[in-house]
């Protein structure tokens, strides 16, 4: 894989798609191809796994039929777009990846992280994102800013005890391995966040260069 793979994480709220956009006008500045793209989702019938996962429903969904199709969707994901574009050289800038699997259905719901991980290493073999963003804010700041965007979607509605299980699997994944994670503030205004993301963008060219 000649191309880089870097994945926005953190909770409802955090201002990942925001961010996303700027760093990927920051990156085509510089002439480099990159595509957006999020989980659960990124192709037609990825998109069609995420309808049912977010829909609020009568019939409640059974945790391991969450883990399952969130699997089910990337596994579509990375066939049809995510692995294509490496192998091309681009750059793939992807809202949520295996990190929210972590940090919601383990976090979250409480499913084991060694179930997760033997779906991971299935679905993806080896491939794994070269950084990993974690936009980070109080639980409560995250909630007000999700709730103020109108109709909560079947996550949105968890409560404060789920998404501070969410939070706290994100913080131990990014000091587990800090070389390839970057925690960054966001709950300070925008400009910070975007000078936080400019300061990475000379290490990212750089990464892509040598490959
Ligand atoms: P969002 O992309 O609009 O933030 O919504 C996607 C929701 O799906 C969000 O609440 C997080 C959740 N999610 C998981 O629970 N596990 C996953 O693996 C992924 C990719 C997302």
């Amino acid at each position: 894989m000649t191309g880089l793979f870097i994945t926005l994480e953190g909770p409802e709220g955090a201002g990942k798609s925001t961010n996303r956009d700027y760093l990927a006008d920051r990156l085509r500045e510089r002439g480099l191809e990159v595509v957006l793209t999020r989980e659960p989702g990124g192709t037609p019938l990825a998109e069609r796994i995420r309808d049912l996962l977010l829909a609020p429903s009568a019939e409640p969904m059974a945790v391991d039929t969450e883990l399952l199709l969130m699997f089910a969707a990337r596994a579509q994901h990375l066939a049809q777009v995510i692995r294509p574009a490496l192998e091309r050289g681009a750059v793939v800038l992807c809202d949520r990846f295996t990190d929210a699997t972590y940090a919601y259905q383990g976090g979250g719901r409480g499913v084991p992280e060694t179930r997760i991980t033997e779906l991971e290493r299935f679905v993806q073999g080896e491939l794994r994102p070269d950084l990993v963003l974690v936009f980070d804010l109080p639980v409560e700041v995250g909630l007000a800013r999700a709730a103020a965007r109108g109709r909560l979607d079947r996550f949105e509605q968890e409560g404060q005890g789920f998404f501070e299980g969410v939070r706290q699997a994100y913080l131990r994944r990014a000091q587990a391995t800090p070389e390839r994670y970057r925690i960054i503030d966001a709950a300070q205004p925008l400009a910070g966040v975007q000078r936080a993301l400019d300061e990475l963008l000379p290490q990212i060219v750089e990464r892509i260069g040598g490959r």
